[in-house]
């Protein structure tokens, strides 16, 4: 049995996890690429297409509650929020991302309770203009967090996520596979782009508790 202690090393994904939490902090978003193992990625996308493919998702409101109404004019991707069980892929995302959770609670103190999240397809076209996640009756919404399902994205064919963070130039970010990007909800106002090909991802929110 062994009684000395012995530091354990972080594997390398933490460390990469830890300057992407950092990140978030100093500038109120940031972006990992290789977030996803490559399979979980194109397993995801299929799933998404194949969801699609058999009518199951629906075009995205906008607002809550009984503001909600349809505006396509504002947003035309089509969505479906996903369910624990539904898939071993997504069963596998969720793991993934509730170990993001705990870690931005252990580096940041947040107190994020809960994960939800969307597949979401943009056809050819599609868009979604600028906005805040955090709907103006509920601020439990915390940490915004997309990761893309396209492979071999060139920037030519559009479909940026644009972010406009407070008092800096905006940036703009390619939906390429397995690519994270993670921002402050309440802060960052967001757009996303028109592209030329499919855009498929999924969205979700780290939320508080009221
Ligand atoms: C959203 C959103 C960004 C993206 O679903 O609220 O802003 O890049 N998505 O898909
Ligand atoms: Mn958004």
């Amino acid at each position: 049995m062994l009684t000395e202690s012995f530091a354990v090393p972080a594997p390398a994904g933490d460390a990469l996890r830890q300057l992407t939490i950092d990140c978030l902090s100093e500038h109120g978003w940031s972006q990992q690429n290789f977030f996803l193992p490559h399979d979980l990625t194109l397993a995801l996308a299929a799933e998404c297409r194949a969801l699609n493919g058999g009518g199951a998702m629906a075009l995205a409101a906008v607002g809550r509650g009984a503001a909600q109404a349809l505006r396509p004019e504002i947003r035309s991707d089509r969505i479906l929020w996903l369910n624990a069980g539904q898939s071993a892929a997504c069963d596998r995302y969720l793991l993934i991302m509730n170990d993001l959770r705990l870690a931005l609670n252990r580096a940041l103190f947040l107190g994020l309770d809960e994960y939800e999240s969307h597949f979401a397809f943009y056809a050819p076209g599609a868009s979604y203009l600028r906005h805040l996640d955090r709907f103006r009756d509920d601020d439990s919404r915390t940490v915004s967090v997309v990761i893309y399902l396209n492979p071999d994205w060139l920037t030519e064919q559009g479909g940026a996520l644009r972010l406009h963070p407070d008092g800096a130039a905006a940036s703009d970010i390619a939906p390429e596979g397995s690519r994270l990007v993670l921002f402050l909800s309440a802060d960052m106002a967001h757009e996303v782009l028109p592209a030329t090909r499919d855009r498929l991802s999924l969205a979700g929110w780290f939320r508080r508790r009221a």
